[in-house]
């Protein structure tokens, strides 16, 4: 589903074939810059061109100073997750073609800034240590050495193992903003990846459950599909969250009879 930005900023037959590119980037150098401010650069593309390749034609080209945080370039690495043209986006999975130009990069929102489009993370991986994602059995395995899993199971939750930690899903998650301790969507699919295991065992689910089940957790989720909208591998957190909340209610309706 396109979001409201995507839509204002939708591809035009014109920039597809521009053999330049107009790019306004925010900067702010903390040792230099008394407040954050934008430069625009005017850049030859090449076809296929990404935001990311722009950025380092800058940095290469035009302005060394420039700094952006990137590793992988496919798409796996998640840490070049920007908010461009009004909406989250991986970089180096952003086709400078398709994008209305000028075109607007900026840091995650919601992120402090460490430099230029460099945000802070460290908030983030700590929403993702409060939810505990690591593997947790109750029990032996019940063969060998191994814990087994059934092909049905893992098919459960295919649909957030792709989950990369870009963090694009948290910066456009208001409840997320506002609320410190709510681990936000990346984190609470990486909770339903646990949550979903049948390997951990029954105890550790329900233990999960009761974990997430607070004001501050799963409940306060606004179901307003950001997050999935945002998310570069079509995972969708409020998904994982709506199951986690309506399997919480009839844990309690259970216990209520
Ligand atoms: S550079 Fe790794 S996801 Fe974009």
């Amino acid at each position: 589903m396109a979001t409201t930005q995507e839509t204002q900023k939708t591809e035009t037959p014109a920039a597809a074939e521009a053999e330049t590119a107009t790019l306004d980037v925010f900067r702010y150098i903390p040792e230099e810059d008394d407040k954050p401010h934008t430069e625009t650069y005017e850049i030859e593309t090449f076809e296929g061109m990404t935001v990311l390749d722009a950025l380092i034609k800058i940095r290469d080209e035009q302005d060394p100073s420039l700094t952006v945080r990137h590793s992988c370039r496919m798409a796996r690495c998640g840490s070049d997750a920007l908010y461009i043209n009004g909406t989250q986006r991986l970089a180096c999975n952003t086709q400078v073609s398709e994008l209305k130009q000028p075109i607007d990069v900026e840091p995650l929102p919601r992120f402090d800034v460490i430099r230029d489009l460099v945000v802070e993370m460290s908030e983030f991986y700590n929403r993702m240590e409060s939810v505990e994602p690591w593997f947790q059995p109750d029990h032996e395995p019940e063969t060998g050495d191994e814990y087994l899993q059934s092909p049905e199971n893992r098919k459960n939750i295919d649909t957030v193992l792709d989950c990369i930690w870009c963090a694009a899903c948290t910066s456009s998650c208001s409840p997320a903003a506002s609320d410190s301790d709510f681990p936000g969507p990346a984190a609470l699919a990486k909770a339903y990846r646990f949550y979903k295991d049948e390997r951990e065992g029954e105890e550790t689910r329900r233990r999960r459950l009761e974990m997430l089940e607070n004001s501050h957790g799963i409940y306060r989720c606004h179901t307003q599909f950001n997050c999935t909208e945002v998310c570069p591998k079509n995972i969708s957190p409020t998904e994982a969250i709506m199951e986690m909340s309506r399997d919480a209610i009839k844990e309690k309706l259970r216990f209520w009879r």
